[in-house]
């Protein structure tokens, strides 16, 4: 089995997992970032979403080797102690409801807001178009991100 050298939450990882492995598990059973979460495993929910280099990626959708010389954060890396702006505005809008998605939203809107501190309402609802929430939460979501902008 190939070794990958992955930089993740700021440290140097070393993982042994076949080629096909989604970065998704590798972060999850390899490394114990049980933050992401397993929502659809093909690209279309949201819930795995960390940052690669600062861009919002799917971990279901790419392998340690495509994540390989870059630096990769997860949820429990956003901030030491939750206190992301992003993460405190989630909670002062008090936006969860059975909270799975929640991870993955917060990494999307961290990354989004960071390209586009000041963002119109129509920009956010667009950046968090691909998350999606069994609980439809969005309103609280998009309040959230606009309460993080400012
Ligand atoms: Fe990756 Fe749904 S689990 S997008």
């Amino acid at each position: 089995m190939p070794t990958y050298q992955l930089k993740v939450n700021g440290e140097s990882k070393s993982v042994d997992v076949s080629e096909d492995t989604p970065l998704l598990w590798v972060l999850r059973d390899h490394l114990d970032l049980v933050g992401t979460k397993y929502g659809c495993g093909i690209a279309q929910c949201g819930a795995c979403t960390v940052h690669l280099d600062g861009n919002a990626v799917r971990s279901c959708a790419m392998t340690a080797s495509q994540a390989e010389g870059k630096s990769i954060t997860t949820i429990e890396g956003l901030s030491e102690d939750g206190s992301h702006p992003v993460q405190e505005a989630w909670k002062e809008i008090d936006v969860p409801q059975c909270g799975y998605c929640q991870s993955g939203q917060i990494m999307t809107a961290s990354a989004f807001l960071e390209k586009n501190p000041t963002p119109s309402e129509n920009e956010i609802k667009s950046a968090m178009h691909g998350n999606i929430c069994r609980c439809a939460s969005y309103n609280r979501i998009y309040k959230a991100v606009e309460t993080a902008s400012k």
